[in-house]
């Protein structure tokens, strides 16, 4: 098992990491984006995962680099706290990926995946209510309005009924059984996704607190970057790029356009306390995508702090 990070390339280009600098990888996974902004720059690098695993099996990267990274467990969402007890208090540059690692995915053990059967677990810091807590405890309503916000699933209410059936009968403990009852009322789409891929989104999504996770992370990283510091996002769904989208709009001062033709809509406003590196998304190239087809969604943004400041908690709407 191991992870391929997705647009490193492009990600250590908007980073620009320099030789003296302090950078923070709010998202550890399996190290391929701190392995290279280590060798990139002589640098130090703070790197945040809330899933003890990932932790684990950073301990080897440490030891090859002492002094210069240092592991944090929690989530980048508190990065302001995590950091502050380190005594950290400004950064020249962070980045975020996103979503899951390949060793989380492919862990059938973890209860992300619906190809594998396991425990309906999908917490990333495996600590708090479970994905089957959330199955067994949320009324009809509540579960067809998580499907439908965080899967943008339009069968939500059809299988939020199909569960409640299912688990009058018998309690919904695995992936493989809820992969089940939603194959059951969600006919195959002629693209081949599987019938549960926006469930089981939605599900993680709300276990994890993701939405409100990433905007609580942008205000932070934007918080404690220095003039010059970058900022680098990679999202894999449209539901995490819109909030990064809008956070970068915000922040650089660019009123939302009134219209795609509008060239007054991206006019710089006074309150722009970042510069856009990239005007609109950029996406893997074709020959990433055919090595390593989980890349396929990814879609990287980056800006460039001009003047240090507080930036106010931003809300995840949607
Ligand atoms: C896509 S992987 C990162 C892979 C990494 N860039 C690499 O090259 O190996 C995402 C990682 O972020 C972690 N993660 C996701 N959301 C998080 C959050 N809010 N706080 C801390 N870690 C988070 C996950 O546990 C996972 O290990």
């Amino acid at each position: 098992m191991s992870h391929v990070p997705v647009m490193l390339e492009e990600v250590l280009q908007n980073l620009a990491p320099r030789d003296g600098g302090a950078y923070l990888d709010g998202t550890f996974g399996g190290g391929g984006y701190a392995r290279a902004i280590l060798q990139h720059a002589a640098c130090t690098l703070w790197a945040i995962d809330r899933d003890p695993e990932a932790l684990a099996r950073g301990a080897a990267l440490v030891a090859l680099n002492p002094g210069r990274l240092h592991l944090l467990e929690g989530s980048f969402g508190d990065m302001l706290g995590l950091l502050g007890c380190a005594g950290v208090t400004a950064l020249d540059g962070v980045v975020l990926d996103l979503g899951l690692s390949s060793f989380q995915i492919d862990d059938a053990s973890r209860g992300f995946s619906f190809r594998g059967d396991g425990p309906l677990d999908m917490r990333m810091s495996r600590s708090g209510p479970s994905a089957a807590d959330l199955v067994a405890q949320l009324s009809e309503a509540e579960l067809a309005d998580t499907l439908f916000q965080f899967g943008e699933e339009r069968l939500s209410r059809r299988i939020a009924r199909a569960i409640i059936r299912a688990r009058a009968e018998a309690p919904i403990t695995t992936t493989g059984q809820l992969a089940a009852i939603i194959r059951g009322v969600v006919p195959p789409s002629r693209d081949g996704i599987d019938p549960s891929t926006r469930s089981f989104q939605a599900l993680r999504i709300r276990v994890n607190d993701e939405l409100a996770e990433i905007a609580r992370g942008l205000s932070a990283a934007a918080t404690l970057l220095n003039p010059g510091g970058r900022l680098v996002v990679v999202s894999f769904h449209s539901l995490e790029d819109r909030i990064v989208k809008r956070f970068f709009a915000d922040a650089a001062g660019r009123a939302p356009s009134p219209s795609r033709h509008d060239p007054r809509g991206l006019a710089m406003t006074p309150a722009a306390r970042f510069k856009l590196l990239t005007s609109r998304a950029l996406r893997p190239r074709e020959s990433e995508i055919a090595a390593n087809p989980r890349a396929r969604s990814a879609r990287l943004r980056a800006m460039e702090c001009l003047t240090r400041g507080q930036t106010q908690e931003f809300e995840a709407r949607q």
